[in-house]
């Protein structure tokens, strides 16, 4: 693991696009009463120089998408969940699940800034929370997690806004480990080449891809929805869904479907998962 490199620039930015969202949608497509906080930044300083509503609305659709999806896991007993790259995500330190353990896992500058950032929003880090670095590059994920979490039991795995930022070869590695858990359930997100993009959309994504490249933060790998289906398939994941960023937006706010080209994509599978309350066993 690179000891010496630095706290995650990107990591800034989606926290950042989570705090504008509090402050010019009032939270309407995800709520965090923690995200102007933890930045320490004053709002009017977070409002100057304008936001990307796209970025704004895909960065908290998919947070909403992780909450949503955690939500039913409560409901269905699963007391677990990790964060992948949790960057400066504040579900932990708002968690109001009773008895569900967080863990987050992340580079271990970028965890070292978190918590200074806690601290001096005065944000209290709950004993239910725990931090364990890594590199999803070639670190052995499921023994850093085999001292966080019981491995044997249900476990959910959020890794929202990671995989672009990897290596082909590092997302199949801990999709690969992720699955060889009898229990477990991942929300991910991923770049996905788009052919028939408008030229318009091109030149939005080419000038984000050159953003987070000249901040140190390439992009590594990306996925066609239906390669990464088939991914989770051979990963042992019999439970695949396939959402889309932009339409999940619209949903979220009560509008028609768009036809707006999509590079990034949401997934959720699971294998092993507990069912639903007064759900029935299907027979085949
Ligand atoms: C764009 S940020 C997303 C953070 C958070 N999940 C969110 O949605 O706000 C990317 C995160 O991935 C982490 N990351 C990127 N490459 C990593 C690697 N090889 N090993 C561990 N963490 C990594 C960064 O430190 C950062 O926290």
């Amino acid at each position: 693991m690179d000891v010496d490199s630095p706290a995650s620039r990107t990591a800034l930015g989606a926290a950042a696009h989570r705090a504008r969202h509090q402050l010019l949608d009032g939270g309407s497509v995800f709520e965090d009463p923690l995200a102007v906080a933890i930045l320490g930044v004053p709002e009017d300083e977070l409002l100057a120089g304008g936001s990307d509503w796209r970025m704004r609305f895909f960065v908290c659709a998919r947070q909403r998408y992780a909450e949503d999806l955690l939500a039913d896991a409560v409901a269905r007993g699963v007391d677990q969940l990790v964060v992948l790259g949790a960057g400066l995500d504040t579900f932990g330190y708002r968690n109001r699940y009773p008895g569900l353990r967080v863990v987050e896992l992340d580079h271990p500058a970028t965890q070292a800034w978190k918590r200074e950032r806690l601290a001096a929003a005065s944000i209290t880090v709950p004993a239910s929370v725990t931090h364990a670095p890594i590199d999803f590059e070639g670190d052995p994920l499921l023994e850093v997690l085999a001292g966080h979490v019981d491995l044997d039991r249900p476990v959910l795995f959020w890794w929202l806004g990671v995989t672009p930022y990897l290596t082909t070869e590092a997302v199949v590695a801990t999709l690969t480990a992720l699955g060889t858990l009898p229990h477990s359930a991942v929300v991910l997100d991923h770049a996905a080449p788009n052919p028939d993009a408008t030229p318009e959309s091109r030149a939005w994504h080419d000038a984000r891809r050159a953003r987070v490249a000249a901040l140190g933060e390439p992009w590594l790998s990306q996925f066609a929805p239906a390669e990464l289906a088939a991914l989770l398939q051979t990963c042992g994941y019999d439970e695949v869904h396939l959402a889309d960023e932009v339409d999940l937006v619209r949903r979220l706010l009560g509008r028609p479907r768009s036809t707006e080209s999509r590079v990034t994509h949401l997934a959720s599978a699971a294998k092993g998962w507990p069912r639903a309350a007064g759900a029935q066993a299907v027979r085949s």
